[in-house]
């Protein structure tokens, strides 16, 4: 028997993809490089924009036309889509993707394909490495904290004994992987490492061992090269900032998103730190460790953003100086808070008008310059 995996989203559904091959192959199957010559193909959805849950449609009726009576395979649908759908209590998510989705055969909750496997990783030199799953913030914009419940985080140990065996293995790079990672630990304090508290959500004191987990990697033999994705401004502390100085194996390339530079916006949002408040972090982070280099995440088109409050994001970019942005027209998600209290008035045209003027500004640069 014979497997495909199809993987849509982030890092983290990619680890998941490594982690559910390695299920299968555990039960016997083996990998099929093609869709053809697969007895099961493993869809892992993404949810994040509209666009994305679109994709899966897609694929599963062009699988489905490929389905004759001699060639026939099972469909199988995992990661954020049917993460949504258990989570939600009513039970209409998922019966809405049945009904949308009758081609396909199981709908199977990523937590019940297996994690008891090592992974079966794609690279051998670079390992993706989660530390938490889920997400407590509630951007309002936001299906994380629906597809995949609240921050969870991994055992400190047994992270470290994962890296270790990485490295022991010739691997070289590592990607520590959260969807928060600098919240990492907020559930897990009582593990003997004494704890660092971050401002959080400009409320409460959280809590975290990132920094200590971080620094634990960094003294791995035979890890060369530590980055992470990704990670919160308002957790960012002067203790991890501290643990990138003084370690140079820890990547000068930090993602920090942003999602917008103004106030209003950012409040809207439920993102916890004023355009200000980051400006200062990253001057913090500058002075600190003089060769660093942001890369950053943006909404355009929010529910209510005027043009003024858009060129407030226009200025940050220029201000902070991205080598590189993940830009995104904003799109309604179900269940989230922007969905149920914000109109999406933004016209499509002035989204993408916006979308194309901060591409130009931060990515396109960088294209002319690596020719
Ligand atoms: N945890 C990370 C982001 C995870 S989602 C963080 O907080 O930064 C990845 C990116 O998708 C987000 O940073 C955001 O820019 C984008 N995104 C999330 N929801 C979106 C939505 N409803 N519409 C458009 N973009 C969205
Ligand atoms: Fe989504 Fe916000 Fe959590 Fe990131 S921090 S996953 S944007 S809710
Ligand atoms: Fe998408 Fe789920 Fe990642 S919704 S962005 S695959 S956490």
């Amino acid at each position: 028997m014979k497997y495909h995996i199809v993987t849509f989203g982030c890092a983290q559904n990619v680890a998941d993809s490594e982690r559910i091959a390695a299920g299968y192959e555990g039960r016997g199957y083996k990998k099929a490089k093609l869709i053809k010559d697969a007895d099961v193909v493993v869809i892992n959805t993404c949810m994040i924009r509209e666009s994305a849950e679109n994709r899966v449609y897609g694929l599963v009726k062009n699988l489905s036309k490929l389905k004759t009576e001699n060639f026939k395979f099972k469909i199988v649908v995992t990661g954020c889509m049917v993460g949504m759908a258990v989570r939600e209590k009513t039970g209409k998510m998922l019966a809405l993707f049945k009904k949308k989705l009758p081609e396909v055969d199981e709908f199977l909750p990523i937590e019940e394909v297996g994690f008891d496997h090592a992974p079966l990783r794609g690279d051998a030199k670079h390992a993706l490495v989660p530390i938490s799953n889920g997400c407590n913030n509630f951007c309002t914009y936001c299906v994380v904290p629906f597809t995949r419940g609240r921050e969870v985080s991994r055992p400190f140990e047994e992270i470290i004994a994962e890296c270790m065996e990485l490295a022991k293995s010739g691997y070289t790079h590592i990607t520590l992987v959260g969807q928060n990672v600098n919240s990492y630990g907020a559930d897990i304090v009582n593990t003997g490492v004494k704890p660092v508290y971050v401002k959080h959500l400009g409320r409460l004191r959280i809590p975290t061992l990132f920094p200590q987990l971080l620094e634990e990697i960094c003294r791995i033999k035979g890890i060369k090269l530590i980055d992470f994705i990704s990670s919160n401004p308002w957790d960012f502390s002067d203790d991890l900032i501290d643990v990138i100085a003084k370690n140079p194996n820890v990547s000068r390339q930090i993602h920090l998103p942003v999602q917008s530079g103004d106030n209003k916006i950012l409040r809207k949002m439920n993102r916890w730190y004023t355009r200000d408040e980051y400006i200062k972090l990253i001057a913090k982070l500058k002075s600190k460790i003089n060769t660093i280099q942001l890369s950053t995440d943006i909404i355009v088109g929010f529910p209510g953003e005027t043009e003024e409050q858009f060129q407030n994001t226009v200025d940050l970019c220029k201000k902070a100086g991205f080598y590189k942005a993940y830009i995104s027209v904003y799109s309604d998600r179900p269940l989230t808070t922007a969905h149920k209290i914000y109109k999406d008035d933004v016209p499509h045209s002035k989204k993408k008008r916006r979308w194309k003027f901060l591409e130009d500004l931060i990515n396109k640069p960088n294209l002319v310059k690596k020719q």
